[in-house]
């Protein structure tokens, strides 16, 4: 089992997005998937209630009142969608679990200056295996100043940036179904399926 964490401490910066498109991708690539949803306000399980039974299947697993640590071993993947405000020991605790962690930023100042005390926290405490941790600008043009504001934020941490995903109602409405980019019909999806593709060469990469 390989797991893979979508954190920031900051509300509404796609991490639930993330991890539900993140799982289906690994749903359309057969392999057998769990949806760890940390979240007390169950975003992520939520979703998976409006998924039709006939897509590739996604367990969903509430890990929102454990005190401990715990994982799907089962699975071959485990996507953890964690809460805003995550943190303190139970961050630390999951930081050592899994694999890889995936960070989406929002390129605005106000998410920006939000996110800075995570990252110092995981440099912190990540100090040697910061090659686990992956930034996805979020709702993002590449060639933008917003990008450009991002990357130089960036550049102090050491960390990343694994993918540049767009903003597009394609996320609002595949999740409005139950359903993920990956999720067949695909095409209206091109262009969004194509920004993943560095993002899903990192998790496969050795650390
Ligand atoms: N690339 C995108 N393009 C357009 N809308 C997006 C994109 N990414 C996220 N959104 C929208 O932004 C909103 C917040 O996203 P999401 O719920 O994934 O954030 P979150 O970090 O999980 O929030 P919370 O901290 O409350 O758990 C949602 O309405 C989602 O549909
Ligand atoms: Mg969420």
């Amino acid at each position: 089992m390989r797991a893979v964490m979508v954190a920031n401490p900051k509300g509404g910066s796609g991490k639930t997005t993330l991890a539900t498109n993140l799982a289906g991708y690994f749903a359309n690539q057969k392999y057998n998937v769990s949806l760890c949803d940390l979240d007390r306000q169950q975003s992520a399980l939520r979703w998976l209630a409006f998924r039709a039974p006939e897509l590739p299947a996604i367990t969903g697993y509430f890990g929102g009142n454990q005190m401990s640590v715990s994982m799907p071993q089962e699975a071959d993947w485990a996507v953890l969608d964690a809460p805003a405000g995550f943190q303190g020991y139970k961050l630390n605790d999951y930081l050592r679990a899994v694999d890889r962690v995936l960070i989406p930023i929002v390129p605005s100042i106000f998410d920006m200056a939000a996110t800075e005390d995570f990252l110092n926290t995981l440099r912190q405490d990540l100090s040697g295996r910061l090659a686990k941790i992956g930034i996805v600008a979020m709702r993002i043009d590449p060639r933008t100043r917003a990008a450009n504001m991002l990357e130089e934020f960036l550049r102090h941490f050491d960390i990343p940036i694994v993918a540049y995903l767009r903003n597009t109602q394609n996320y609002v409405n595949v999740a409005a179904a139950g359903q993920t980019i990956f999720d067949p019909p695909r095409a209206r999806n091109k262009r969004d399926i194509e920004q993943w593709q560095t993002l899903i060469a990192w998790l496969g990469k050795k650390k």
